[in-house]
């Protein structure tokens, strides 16, 4: 597929984007994705929490939303995986259509609003994974988010702490997405410091012995203000938060974007996002002084992308908008060219 992308694309986006999305999955789970053979290299590799992570270049959440194609996804290239978000029952989401691309500015406007088949399954597909596909150096992220008619958040988490603490190289916190009513103002410190102490306590209880507790990340909105900012990078120093994930899409629509399409509801993600995720990292690694390893995201599109967010203060970096429009290749030019 890595080298046939620029015939593939324009197949795929003759249809919605949703549409075009499931038979990418439907593809990479009869193993019609490209193997990229992934050759250690210590310039690329790093240690986080521990983690070594073979390549700087992972796959973010919401590509991968039920765990169905981690291994085709490794296959690819990427370093790490993140799969998720995943709310403790299953849910629909909300109605289609609810992604729109933007060709001309390779933006994508979604509210998916979680949709997903629960933990449950997710568990099962996980753990199928960890026991017949799993290489040695594969690293899983786990993004963990809350129902929609969950008005006491912090019983989701614990639920799927609980069931996938035990399974997860990393744990996101997902406070961030615009697509779940509230969800984002949990972005609050009361709340943030409440919600990481019962997080510890359910990871304590439910991580077998033996087995070293996975780090907790948390995924913040690029649309934080000043003040928002100080006030979360100040909790995230406090309670001792292993990682920052910067950042997931934005309710801001810049002048350049159609009419129609900057009408639609939604966060936007893709290369209108790049400028202001690098300046939101800079900003949480300065305000953190460095001491909370970051993920950064948002619009990479080259190599020259990704190695903007290392400059900001990122340890890592993840995709998902630009491998829409890129395709695979993208994973190599942002990890292997990074550095050069
Ligand atoms: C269609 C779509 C679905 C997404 N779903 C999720 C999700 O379930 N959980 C999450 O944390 N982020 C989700 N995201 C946000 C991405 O992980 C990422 O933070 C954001 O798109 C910015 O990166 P990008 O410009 O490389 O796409 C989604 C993004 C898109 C485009």
């Amino acid at each position: 597929m890595n080298a046939a992308f620029p015939l593939i694309r324009p197949v795929l986006f003759a249809f919605p984007p949703e549409t075009a999305h499931t038979l990418t999955l439907k593809a990479l789970k009869l193993g019609l994705g490209p193997k990229i053979e992934q050759k250690p290299d210590p310039i690329l590799s790093s240690t986080l929490w521990g983690i070594n992570f073979p390549r700087p270049t992972g796959l973010a959440a919401g590509f991968d939303k039920n765990a169905e194609i981690i291994k085709p996804c490794f296959d690819m290239g990427f370093g790490f995986v993140e799969v998720g978000t995943v709310t403790p029952k299953p849910q629909k989401g909300n109605p289609k259509p609810r992604i729109f691309r933007d060709t001309k500015t390779q933006s994508v406007i979604n509210r998916m609003g979680f949709p997903n088949d629960g933990v449950e399954t997710f568990k099962t597909n996980v753990n199928a994974y960890l026991k017949d596909q799993k290489r040695d150096g594969d690293i899983l992220g786990i993004n963990i988010g809350l129902n929609k008619d969950q008005t006491e958040p912090a019983e989701d988490y614990k639920t799927l702490i609980q069931e996938l603490g035990n399974i997860a190289d990393y744990l996101t916190i997902n406070i961030s997405s615009p697509n779940t009513p509230g969800l984002r103002n949990l972005q609050k410190r009361a709340f943030l410091m409440q919600l990481l102490e019962q997080i510890r306590e359910e990871l304590d209880k439910s991580c077998t012995a033996g087995k070293t507790k996975p780090p907790v990340l948390i995924k913040l909105a690029p649309d934080l203000d000043e003040e928002q900012r100080e006030e979360l990078a100040q909790t995230a120093l406090d309670a001792k938060i292993d990682g920052l994930i910067l950042t997931n899409t934005t309710l801001a629509r810049p002048d350049y974007l159609g009419e129609y399409y900057r009408k639609e509801q939604g966060g936007l993600s893709g290369k209108p996002l790049a400028r202001k995720s690098t300046q939101i990292i800079h900003n949480f690694y300065a305000l953190t002084k460095g001491k909370i390893p970051i993920i950064g995201l948002g619009g990479i599109s080259s190599g020259e992308d990704a190695y903007k967010k290392i400059r900001a203060g990122a340890s890592l970096v993840q995709i998902y908008t630009g491998l829409i429009y890129q395709g695979p290749e993208l994973i190599d030019e942002a990890s292997v060219n990074l550095y050069q």
